[in-house]
C-alpha cells in the first residue's frame, strides 16, 4: 500500500503539471453558473489560470477603496484571487463598518493565503500582527502583496504546511482570528488541515476562526467529517452578500472548538 509521503509525492509531482487541478470540480455543486463552467464541466473562477505576474486592483468600499494584487498562476492554484477569499474579505470589511475598531490592534493567522488577500485586507482594517500563511511557493507573491500595499509593519509571509509545527512566531504568542478561504479541495490534506486547526485553537483557545469554503466536490464531505470530531460550527448568517456567494456553492462559516476530552 503506497505510503503517505509516497501519496503526497505523488500529488505535489502532479500539482507541478497542472496547479489547478484540484480545483477542477467533478461533481459542479451549481452548474447553473455557466459563466464559472467550462464545456468540459470544469469549474474554474473569473481568472483564467494563464494568468502570469498581472496586477489586479481590488476595492472593497467604503474602508478600503484599492487593494493591489499581484497575481500569478505560476506557483500554484493560490496564486489567482479565489471568490471566496473575496467574499470572507468582504464579510470582514462588513463586520468592521459595522462596528469600527473591532480589529484594531488584532494578531490574525491566515491559512492557505494564496496572495494573502484575506491577510491583507484585515491589516488594511487595522489588526496589527498579520500572519499570512501558505507553502513555500506562494511566499514571494505574498511578500510582494504586502510590500504593494505598504503594510510591511502589520503583516509577514510565514511558510505554514499544514499538520507540521506552527510557524516560529506562533509558538510564543496567540492569536485572535484565524482565517482560511477555499483550502478544502485535496483530499490527502484534509487531516492535516484538521490537524492544524487543532493546533491553534490549543493554542488560542478563544480566537474567532472564519472558514470560507467553496462546494466543488462530494469528496469534500470527508473533511467536514474529520473536522466535525473537533469542531462545531454555524454559517454565518448576517451578510447580506450571502445569497450572491451561496449561488457559487460558497459558504461562511464560524467554526467553534469542542471541548476537548480530558
Ligand atoms: C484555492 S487556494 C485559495 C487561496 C486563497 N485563500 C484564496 O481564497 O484566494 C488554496 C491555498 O491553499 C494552499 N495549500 C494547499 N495545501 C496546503 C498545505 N498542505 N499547507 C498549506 N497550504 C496549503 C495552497 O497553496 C493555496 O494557496
Amino acid at each position: 500500500m503506497a505510503t503517505m509521503a509516497a501519496l503526497l509525492r505523488e500529488e505535489e509531482r502532479l500539482d507541478e503539471l497542472d496547479p489547478l487541478r484540484h480545483l477542477r470540480g467533478d461533481d459542479n455543486a451549481d452548474a447553473n453558473h455557466a459563466d464559472e463552467v467550462l464545456s468540459d464541466g470544469f469549474i474554474i473562477p473569473a481568472q483564467r489560470p494563464s494568468i502570469i505576474d498581472q496586477l489586479q486592483t481590488l476595492s472593497f468600499p467604503p474602508l478600503i477603496p484599492e487593494l493591489q494584487l499581484s497575481i500569478d498562476a505560476g506557483p500554484g492554484s493560490g496564486g489567482i484571487a479565489w471568490p471566496a477569499g473575496e467574499a470572507l474579505a468582504r464579510y470582514l470589511c462588513l463586520r468592521e463598518e459595522r462596528n469600527r475598531g473591532w480589529i484594531k490592534g488584532k494578531t490574525v493567522l491566515e491559512l492557505g493565503a494564496g496572495t494573502g488577500l484575506v491577510g491583507l485586507v484585515v491589516a488594511k482594517l487595522g489588526a496589527t500582527d498579520v500572519l499570512i500563511t501558505d507553502q513555500k511557493p506562494l511566499l514571494c507573491l505574498i511578500d510582494r502583496n504586502i510590500g504593494l500595499n505598504g503594510l510591511r509593519t502589520a503583516c509577514q509571509a510565514v511558510e505554514f504546511n499544514w499538520g507540521e509545527r506552527l510557524p516560529y512566531p506562533m509558538e510564543k504568542t496567540t492569536c485572535d482570528l484565524i482565517l482560511a478561504a477555499d483550502c478544502v479541495y485535496f483530499e490527502p490534506a484534509f487531516a492535516l488541515l484538521v490537524q492544524t486547526l487543532c493546533d491553534l485553537t490549543a493554542r488560542s483557545p478563544s480566537a474567532e476562526i472564519f472558514f470560507c469554503y467553496k462546494k466543488r466536490r462530494k469528496a469534500d464531505k470527508r473533511f467536514f467529517i474529520l473536522l466535525k470530531k473537533h469542531f462545531k460550527w454555524e454559517d454565518v448568517e448576517d451578510d447580506p452578500q450571502r445569497p450572491v456567494y451561496s449561488r457559487d456553492a460558497i459558504l461562511l462559516l464560524r467554526l467553534h472548538r469542542r471541548p476537548t476530552k480530558q
